[in-house]
This record gives C-alpha cells, sequence and structure tokens, in this order.
C-alpha cells in the first residue's frame, strides 16, 4: 500500500513493511504516475476541506488534483478507483446558510481563514 499526503506522515503513523508514505501533491503528474503504477485500486481522499483556504486552492486540489488520479489511473491501467466526495456538494441550502453567516459577520472566507 502506497499513501500520498501533501503533509508528512506523523510519527505515530500505523508502521508497517507493506505500508510505504510518500509526501508529495497531488496535482504533480510525475508523483501520481510513480504511486499508482500496479495498483490494483486507488482510493482518492486528498481534498483541501473546510471553508477557510483561498478559493482558488479548493479549485487546485479538488477538481485538478482529483483529475491528475484518473488521468493516472487511466494511464497505468488501475481498474479501479473510489473516491470521497462530499454530501455539501448537493446540499445548496447548507452553502447558501454558510454564505449568509459569513455576510452576516462581516467577514470573507480569507479573513476567517486568517483569524
Ligand atoms: N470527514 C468527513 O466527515 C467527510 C465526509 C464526507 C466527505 N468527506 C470527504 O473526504 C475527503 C477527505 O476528507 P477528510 O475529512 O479525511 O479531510 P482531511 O483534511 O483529514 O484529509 C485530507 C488530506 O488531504 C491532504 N492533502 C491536502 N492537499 C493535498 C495535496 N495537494 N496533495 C496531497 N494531499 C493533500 C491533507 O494533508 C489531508 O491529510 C474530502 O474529499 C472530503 O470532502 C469527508
Amino acid at each position: 500500500m502506497r499513501c500520498l499526503d501533501i503533509v508528512p506522515p506523523p510519527a505515530n503513523a500505523w508502521r508497517h513493511e507493506r505500508i510505504k508514505y510518500v509526501t508529495g501533491d497531488v496535482c504533480d503528474e510525475a508523483t501520481l504516475d510513480a504511486l499508482v503504477e500496479g495498483a490494483d485500486c486507488v482510493w482518492h481522499n486528498a481534498a483541501a476541506v473546510g471553508p477557510f483556504h483561498p478559493r482558488e486552492l479548493y479549485f487546485k486540489v479538488n477538481y485538478e488534483g482529483s483529475l491528475n488520479v484518473v488521468r493516472a489511473c487511466r494511464k497505468a491501467g488501475v481498474p479501479k478507483i473510489v473516491m470521497s466526495s462530499s454530501p455539501s456538494t448537493r446540499c445548496s441550502k447548507l452553502v447558501e446558510r454558510c454564505r449568509r453567516e459569513i455576510a452576516e459577520r462581516g467577514s470573507t472566507e480569507r479573513k476567517l481563514r486568517d483569524s
């Protein structure tokens, strides 16, 4: 099993001879090509999560990174991808509520992130 994350594994990460931790960016083509080579299945959970990141980061990591996973898997002939999406993509009322709360507080996503 190979695990990719942009953050290095914590000191208490599960260590096993069949687990290899790779520190890198899901958006990087060469990293992904090497990572998925020979895999039976890829679980894609890498994401910018939470409302506090710059908007461009969500697009880069969550959209372009996901496209990169699909591209690399197609190239390597990986037969299966399991992707963790979010119910937020379907809950427009929740998104509207978040936007309203941000507006009511007189804040912005960027200000909230930096506070
Ligand atoms: N936690 C939940 O309850 C929940 C519910 C529904 C959906 N999801 C979805 O599951 C996915 C993961 O969520 P999570 O709660 O585990 O979040 P998380 O923040 O714990 O995990 C995301 C991981 O992605 C890594 N990451 C961020 N940018 C990266 C990059 N450029 N390259 C490589 N790794 C990167 C982060 O370091 C982090 O370890 C998301 O797509 C989220 O929408 C989570």
